[in-house]
């Protein structure tokens, strides 16, 4: 992935999520002690804040290898019976998706993750009969944008369940300062809080944006990158004083424009934009609700004032 290099490896580095890091750096430190796996965690919370750095940054911490995968690359039994044999002690297994696993894959994970075994059927009608395998203590860190989708028995499994937040835009300047540093690109304050506010609260977005902006100062031959300039690089890629993208004004203008503003069904929005329901829920939605430009209402979705606002200023 492009923002490897920009991961954050230590918990030290890790700017913001401070809940999290305070209740992971308690349990990595208590299961260093032990010389155990660490308890199977689940993080959930919108794609781009740090997933799969936490996933890194714990094994690292732990002093153990992460491998990474994701649900829908476990399609068949054996995909993921190949990665839990060959796993070794303590290690980590991060899943992607967590929430996609088939029924199958599902039911080989229960009785591996509460007493490191695999249930294996071996052979097939009346000869088919159930083995079981022992492996190595592991730790499962699931990772999902829907909480909600994961079933209660796969849920249940899971020690630590942890909601990855919006950051503040503190954090994201620290972090926007940060990875400036590591691509050497000369970025004042000012600038940084300018990417900071329009990355829609995702360290994800900042980076991207700012490898944009880096690439308007290069072309133009700016050495310096002032906070007009950032405002210049991102109204080219149409990103908003707020952050919003074209995708989320495409979501309010709709529901302002056909709905009046709402309530509208979620069902209805997503046929309006030709959009999976789930990830216009998931994925869309929770920054404009977190910025409360939308409200989900009994009703459905409305349009909130400062929606309007927003609309009306764009
Ligand atoms: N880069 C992306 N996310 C980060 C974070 N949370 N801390 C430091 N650097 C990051």
């Amino acid at each position: 992935q492009r923002e490897d290099g920009l991961r954050p490896r230590r918990l030290a580095d890790y700017i913001g999520q401070g809940e999290l890091k305070q209740v992971l750096g308690i349990a990595v430190e208590a299961t260093r002690g032990r010389g155990e796996a660490l308890d199977h965690v689940l993080l959930y919370g919108p794609p781009g804040l740090g997933k799969t750095t936490m996933a890194l940054v714990l094994a690292e911490e732990l002093g153990v290898r992460c491998r990474i995968t994701s649900a829908p690359a476990l399609e068949r039994p054996r995909d993921i019976v190949g990665l839990l044999v060959n796993l070794q002690p303590n290690e980590l297994l991060f899943i992607d998706e967590i929430h996609r696993l088939n029924r199958v894959a599902e039911e080989l994970l229960y009785p591996a993750m509460e007493d490191f075994r695999l249930d294996l059927t071996v052979g097939k009608g009346t000869t088919a009969r159930t083995r079981s395998l022992p492996i190595a203590p592991f730790t499962l860190v699931g990772a999902t944008t829907r909480a909600g989708a994961l079933s209660s028995p796969l849920r249940d499994r899971f020690g630590l369940i942890q909601r990855l937040e919006f950051y503040g835009l503190d954090d994201l300047q620290a972090i926007v300062q940060r990875a400036a540093g590591l691509l050497q690109v000369a970025l004042d304050a000012e600038a940084a809080l300018e990417v900071a506010r329009r990355c829609r609260g995702t360290p994800r977005i900042a980076n991207r944006l700012l490898r944009r902006v880096r690439d308007v100062a290069a072309v133009g031959g700016h050495g310096r990158v002032s906070a007009a300039l950032v405002q210049e690089a991102l109204s080219l890629h149409r990103v908003d004083a707020r952050g919003l993208d074209a995708h989320d004004r495409r979501l309010l203008t709709l529901m302002l424009e056909s709905y009046g503003g709402g309530p509208v069904g979620l069902d209805t929005l997503a046929a309006g934009l030709g959009e999976d329901p789930a990830t216009l829920e998931a994925v869309v939605e929770p920054y404009l609700l977190q910025q409360g430009l939308l409200q989900r209402t009994p009703r459905g979705r409305v349009l909130t004032d400062a929606g309007r606002a927003h609309l009306a200023a764009a």
